[in-house]
């Protein structure tokens, strides 16, 4: 009995020490403060279209998704955002929503959603809804009212301008042909502003009526047991209703003021009163115009706003703009990127959470944007990227598809394109007798419809996606790029990606530690540290497709390598010198 009871106690003290060498920084886990669920999780960003069709009607839907979660569960991360799900006619595709409380008809029903959520917590995995709040479809019920006649209780719900006092002042509109953000409409004589489509008109939320419904609303999906809002174009909600002309230095990049209306932060504070310090649960606000100066208002805990703020600073870099959306034959500047990322860190030093994210719905595939989608480095730089994201300070929000390495399909023609924002454009340029060739060859690489084609499963027709037509192309590529084919390879993308998810878990230095830009003019290798409770750990990532050394002042010679996306080490091991697209993280 007794030489039993030792064994039991021995490998007791075995287990322990062997656990506390997986996650070394256990120990530190009561030393940090505020510590949150949100900030220690992985969100997995799924566009539900594009995900899984149950039923063969070629759109993926909230069954398909059901019957995914135990894969999803399996990538390790902790919370999926899903796009729109709500009842809409899709002209942009659930961002124009005709009913908040219903679930559009090609995605389900409402005990299909009952089971998405159920299933979800059942697995431990927390569900984020898109809060789309700027504004409803024009077939929503307050707006068929509201337009109805000028004295109808819903009229000022949306913002008109009536006729007789001549044109409103120019407001400019992202996926009109026009550019115009203010469409007349005969029945009551007045134009109605939209700052997207004219099939999303913007709501009015200057007045309390409208904002109590919108609270309501949100209650309602809170109370279901959703985990948390994604809040779209947020920051756009306040409107100076004079509608005074817009300041020249907006034309032509009027985001900015979009973003700063009079009452927006007094808006946020009072949702966050009445709706969201009840629940625990968590906010992300798209901070479409949002500078690093201005992020504070939104996240700064003593203000209770909001949570986290995702920005878009770095998403144009590389970019000329312009009506035809040119793209700069320079590239990318490395230097440029890492400035921005090291500047919105510090923006958190204090107080306040952020985000990090290289790919979304509306943005190009990550690994054609920011790495390398030749057949030759396009696993390796994908690994890479990913590496990025899960060793960043903040919340890492991962696309669907990005962990299989997916890219961009490139379209050759405008009748493959989906997505309302191309179409317009394209239309404008066309009745404007522009140059169409140059903007669909700037598409390959920008367009939002690069990111929506559908997941890719396995080898099967149209990779396992659907058994009828998708609603977009497959990408070609599905044949070698899938899910089915990188579960068996330990070294593919798919498994670097849950190697890193759990690299992430299992060091909390990697969630809270502290962010330092090393060797800042580098413009091939991004180094970094993190630091935390005196463990430091360097990042090296080469974002070239030739070998790259970092200039650091760090003694390497006790350095221990802990993870990275070679499967074999270099022949003549230099720990700062880096193969192609090399990404490495030591223990330092
Ligand atoms: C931002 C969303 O991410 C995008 O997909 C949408 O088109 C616009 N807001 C309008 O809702």
């Amino acid at each position: 009995m007794k030489v039993r009871k030792y064994f039991a106690l021995l490998t007791v003290a075995i287990l322990t020490a062997m656990a506390a060498c997986q996650s070394p920084t256990k120990k530190d886990d009561q030393s940090i403060p505020n510590r949150k669920w949100w900030k220690e999780a992985v969100v997995y960003q799924i566009y539900p279209r594009s995900f899984k069709d149950s039923n063969g009607d070629g759109v993926g839907d909230l069954k398909g998704i059901i019957s995914k979660l135990d894969y999803i569960k399996s990538l390790g991360v902790d919370v999926i955002w899903l796009n729109p799900i709500y009842a809409s006619p899709n002209h942009d595709n659930g961002y124009d929503i005709s009913d908040y409380r219903k679930i559009m008809k090609e995605f389900g029903t409402m005990a299909d959603f009952d089971s998405l959520l159920n299933g979800m917590h059942r697995r431990g995995l927390k569900l984020v809804l898109d809060l789309v709040v700027n504004h409803t479809s024009s077939d929503h019920e307050w707006f068929k009212q509201s337009r109805s006649s000028r004295t109808n209780p819903y009229r000022h719900f949306y913002h008109w301008w009536p006729a007789e006092k001549g044109k409103p002042a120019k407001r400019y509109s992202y996926f009109d042909v026009d550019n115009n953000a203010w469409k007349y409409d005969s029945t009551t004589n007045a134009y109605y502003l939209h700052y997207f489509a004219r099939s999303q008109p913007d709501l009015n939320w200057e007045n309390p009526e409208v904002r109590k419904k919108i609270y309501s609303m949100m209650r309602y999906w809170f109370d279901k047991g959703i985990d948390g809002f994604r809040m779209d174009v947020i920051p756009f909600i306040s409107k100076d209703t004079t509608f005074p002309p817009l300041p020249k230095k907006y034309h032509g990049n009027f985001l900015h003021y979009y973003a700063n209306g009079p009452h927006l932060h007094q808006y946020l504070h009072e949702m966050n009163q009445k709706v969201l310090s009840h629940y625990d649960i968590m906010t992300v606000a798209e901070g479409a115009g949002v500078t690093s100066d201005e992020a504070m208002n939104f996240v700064d805990p003593k203000r209770q706003e909001l949570n986290m703020l995702y920005n878009f600073e770095v998403m144009g870099l590389g970019l000329k703009g312009g009506e035809y959306r040119d793209l700069d034959s320079n590239g990318v500047s490395l230097v440029q990127f890492k400035k921005i990322y090291t500047k919105w860190d510090s923006v958190y030093g204090e107080r306040g959470w952020g985000t990090i994210f290289l790919g979304n719905h509306d943005m190009p595939r990550m690994v054609t944007r920011w790495g390398n989608d030749s057949p030759e480095y396009r696993e390796l730089s994908s690994k890479m990227l990913t590496t990025f994201l899960l060793t960043m300070h903040g919340t890492p929000y991962y696309y669907f598809g990005d962990e299989l390495g997916m890219d961009n399909i490139k379209f050759d023609s405008i009748s493959d394109y989906r997505d309302i924002e191309t179409l317009h454009i394209y239309e404008h340029i066309k009745e404007t007798g522009g140059d169409l060739q140059r903007f669909l060859n700037n598409e390959k690489m920008i367009a939002r419809d690069n990111g929506r084609t559908p997941f890719q499963w396995d080898t099967t027709a149209n990779a396992g996606f659907t058994s009828g037509t998708p609603w977009i192309k497959v990408n070609p590529n599905y044949k070698t790029v899938n899910e089915a084919v990188e579960e068996k390879d330990p070294n593919s993308t798919l498994n670097y990606f849950r190697k890193m998810v759990q690299f992430r878990k299992n060091n909390l230095i990697m969630v809270y530690g502290k962010y330092e830009l090393l060797d800042q003019d580098n413009p091939n290798v991004y180094a970094y540290t993190r630091e935390l409770n005196g463990r430091k750990m360097l990042i090296l990532l080469n974002f070239t497709d030739h070998q790259a050394d970092a200039h650091l002042p760090v003694n390497m010679k006790n350095a221990k390598q802990l993870i990275g996306n070679y499967s074999k080490t270099a022949e003549k091991e230099n720990p700062l010198s880096l193969r192609p697209y090399e990404a490495k993280v030591y223990q330092l």
